[in-house]
């Protein structure tokens, strides 16, 4: 591997001399307040939402629901780590699929009727784990993400794709056996689909969720349709019609739970699909399309912003201030979407050094942030920095380029380190998620999430032997 790993980058000299000579411009404070003294602890109100710090806690599903849709204890587990975090803002949990067909594999987790009181008490005892850790929960704000998988929706078995695609994709279409028009879902679906979103934001108010996430990300279907470029009909093309589906959600949902806030977290940009190249460092799909890249510029490997841009300037109108970024897919090119020093084992050796992908996140952010300063902004893909995430968190919110630091792979690993970070307790080491990425190598392979390598109660699942044997194979 030609990229020195960050737990050998020692010292704050060294990872600043790293940066540099990467040609990196990333923010990173050598020394981390803690205390009423930290940018990190600051809250803000947020479209009447009181968000006490600084942390996010992103969506993190971990395949590990009933075949119903119901949470089980291993589901139950993760959002009480969600709770005592010490984040103050929790984006959505997981994502939940509002219907069958949209399910990622048959364990996701499922709103309806009948899951309804298991679902809201994922958010109760969210809220009692807070509570016990921290005394006060006025101020902490709970979402759920709700999505439709689209191409990537795998609804019945977990080695059976069932995609639901938005428009034909050439790179991506022959990884999923699409050959023709068929499984598309047609303007009427779509519109049921819209009432579907609605009927689910509907029981999320009931099980006393603040706001839903109308997913846009990471290559599922709300994803695909604002890059729909090819799309016929009154849901692709144009960007008004891409962005319909969205906009008939929020008016559907306005309409029937008038006390839902809103959120969306969104890929602001994307690049080609990539596949291992003959050394097995990633290259991209030669099959690639870069038309269909959302907030591509064209060349299929670089960002263009203006129509991010014209979709936070659309949130705004819509009355949506709760934005969250990401990029890309981690089903066609992880190395921009979740930067990793070891790849999963379907992926491929990261193309650049991973601190590339964290920068390229975070700078994107900042300028739409620059650019919309009115939305609330929170950022994904810090975990990759491990010991250096503290530094870097203080120092882009501290320097207005995001307003709250997002956190998923690293709370998996180490589910309290927003909490030691703010009262300044010295961080530990052994925790730090390393980007060893078993947890998501393991759903790979039809084996539940987690963290088999760091988290104790996982290392001691018997699933982490075939998991183990799984790794081994594919090297
Ligand atoms: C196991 C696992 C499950 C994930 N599930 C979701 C999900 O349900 N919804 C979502 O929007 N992102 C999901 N993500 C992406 C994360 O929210 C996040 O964007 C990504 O891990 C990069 O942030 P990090 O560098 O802090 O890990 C998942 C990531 C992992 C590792
Ligand atoms: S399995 Fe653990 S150490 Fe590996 S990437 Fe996931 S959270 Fe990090």
């Amino acid at each position: 591997m030609a990229y020195p790993r960050i737990a050998s980058l020692k010292t704050y000299a060294d990872f600043v001399a790293r940066l540099d000579e990467l040609g990196i411009t990333l923010p990173c404070d050598a020394d981390v307040m803690s205390g009423n003294d930290s940018v990190l602890s600051q809250s803000n109100v947020v479209d009447g939402m009181n968000i006490g710090n600084r942390f996010c806690i992103l969506p993190m599903e971990g395949w590990d629901g009933t075949r119903e849709g119901k949470p089980t204890d291993l589901t139950r587990r993760r959002w009480h780590n969600f709770g005592i975090s010490g984040a103050k803002l929790i984006w959505g949990g997981e994502a939940v699929a509002v219907r069958q067909d949209g399910r990622a594999n048959p364990n996701q987790v499922m709103i309806n009727d009948q899951n309804l009181n298991a679902i809201e008490s994922l958010r109760t005892e969210l809220f009692d784990k807070h509570a016990e850790r921290f005394g006060k929960t006025d101020d902490l704000v709970v979402g759920l993400q709700l999505t439709h998988s689209g191409r990537f929706a795998r609804p019945n078995d977990k080695s059976k794709a069932e995609p639901r695609p938005a428009q034909r994709n050439e790179a991506l279409d022959k990884k999923l056996g699409i050959k023709d028009d068929s499984a598309m879902l047609t303007d009427d679906e779509l519109s049921t689909l819209i009432d579907d979103f609605v009927a689910a934001a509907v029981l999320a108010d009931k099980a006393g969720f603040t706001f839903v996430d109308i997913k846009h990300c990471h290559g599922y279907l709300g994803h695909e349709l604002l890059s729909g470029v090819d799309r016929p009909g009154k849901f692709g093309g144009s960007f008004e019609n891409r962005t319909r589906f969205l906009r008939d959600i929020v008016a559907g949902i306005r309409a029937t739970a008038p006390n839902m806030k809103f959120a969306v977290r969104v890929s602001i940009f994307d690049f080609f699909p990539f596949k291992p190249g003959d050394d097995k460092v990633g290259v991209p799909d030669p099959l690639s399309d870069p038309r269909l890249e959302f907030g591509g510029d064209g060349s299929g490997m670089g960002i263009d912003l203006t129509e991010p841009s014209k979709f936070m300037a659309l949130l705004k109108e819509l009355g949506i201030a709760l934005v969250c970024t990401t990029a890309g897919s981690p089903y066609y090119n992880p190395h921009i979407q979740r930067p990793a020093y070891f790849p999963p084992s379907d992926g491929y050796q990261p193309p650049e050094d991973p601190l590339v992908g964290v920068a390229r996140q975070i700078h994107a952010t900042a300028e739409l942030k620059r650019q919309h300063p009115d939305l609330f902004f929170v950022g994904s893909g810090y975990t990759y920095l491990q010991d250096w995430l503290p530094g870097v968190a203080q120092a882009v919110a501290s320097q207005g380029m995001v307003d709250s630091v997002g956190l998923g792979r690293m709370v998996l690993s180490y589910p309290d380190m927003p909490a030691d970070i703010l009262s300044g307790d010295i961080m530990s080491r052994k925790k730090i998620c390393r980007t060893f990425s078993d947890c998501t190598t393991a759903p790979r392979n039809g084996i539940i999430s987690g963290c088999y390598p760091l988290d104790p109660f996982y290392k001691a699942m018997p699933e982490r032997a075939a998991l183990n044997e799984i790794k081994k194979a594919s090297v």
